[in-house]
């Protein structure tokens, strides 16, 4: 078994791991392009770590733009086995309030303008994401932002939307109200498939930064309401992040649910073909 390596994936507000020993900002090539940025690796506690900015440094790609097969397979060339996503959402429940952070464990993926697989023409696989993250590692990452002082919310369910634009009234209250859905975001998906395809841990750790449109005291989203629930988050993101290593570190054992070898035996194509 390989030590473990961990990825972050930051989204809005984070932008860097504090404190990373011999860091350095790597350019990797993939055969999906370019990664949304340069990836910064370097230690901590003697833990290797590579942070990437998911929009890029100055938050330069859409939700829709973001190359996410290039972030994962980048991710998976540094070495990475473990990768914990960090990015805003709304909230559908009153009790998910702003500022509170969900460890998603379901998704509803309602995107439809993004590359979603590695697999196509040539090599077809079909693998399972009916437990689309790694229970083991969203543990981790509660116990890590629990320690950084944020109130968590252990589960929940993560609608996927296209973005850019927010959700209309009618469909922030069928996700809420029809659908279950807990929270709401336009970056976990593909992400999530595909790292399941590069089989990698998975864990999401959704920052709540409004209560979409829905709650009928609040107003409707707006981007400069999800910035300043972010600022006045994005050190507690930071924390989790730096307590990660000291959770998760040594030589990793196998994914009690098999993250790490789901295309045992998912592959249909003849190795021949
Ligand atoms: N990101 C942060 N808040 C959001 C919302 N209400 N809908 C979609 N993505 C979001």
């Amino acid at each position: 078994m390989n030590d473990t390596v961990i990825g972050v994936i930051g989204g809005s507000g984070i932008y860097e791991i504090e404190g990373l020993e011999g860091s350095e900002w790597v350019a990797v090539d993939t055969p999906w392009g370019e990664p949304s940025d340069r990836i910064l690796t370097g230690s901590l506690n003697g833990v290797r770590m590579a942070f990437l900015p998911r929009h890029g440094r100055g938050h330069v790609h859409s939700p829709t733009t973001v190359p996410y097969r290039a972030n994962i397979d980048a991710l998976k060339r540094l070495g990475v086995t473990d990768v914990v996503s960090v990015s805003a959402c709304g909230s559908f429940r009153e009790e998910m309030a702003p500022g509170d952070f969900v460890i998603v464990d379901q998704f509803i993926d309602r995107t439809f303008a993004r590359e979603k697989s590695f697999f196509g023409t040539g090599c077809v696989a079909h693998v399972s994401v009916a437990h689309p993250t790694c229970a083991r590692l969203g543990a981790v990452a509660a116990e890590a932002a629990e320690a950084a002082g944020a109130k968590v919310h252990r589960g929940g369910t993560y609608l996927a939307m296209e973005g850019p634009q927010f959700s209309t009234l009618a469909e922030s209250r069928m996700y809420r109200e029809v659908w279950g859905c807990d929270v709401i975001g336009m970056t976990n998906m593909p992400e999530a498939k595909l790292a399941r395809e590069a089989e990698l841990c998975y864990a999401s750790v959704a920052m709540i930064t409004d209560y979409d449109s829905w709650h009928p005291d609040h107003g409707e989203v707006d981007v400069s309401e999800i910035i300043r629930t972010l600022m006045g988050n994005a050190e507690k993101g930071r924390a989790l992040a730096a307590g990660l290593p000291g959770r998760l570190s040594g030589e990793r054992a196998a994914c009690g649910q098999g993250c790490d070898r789901a295309l045992d035996h998912a592959i249909l194509t003849r190795p021949e073909a």
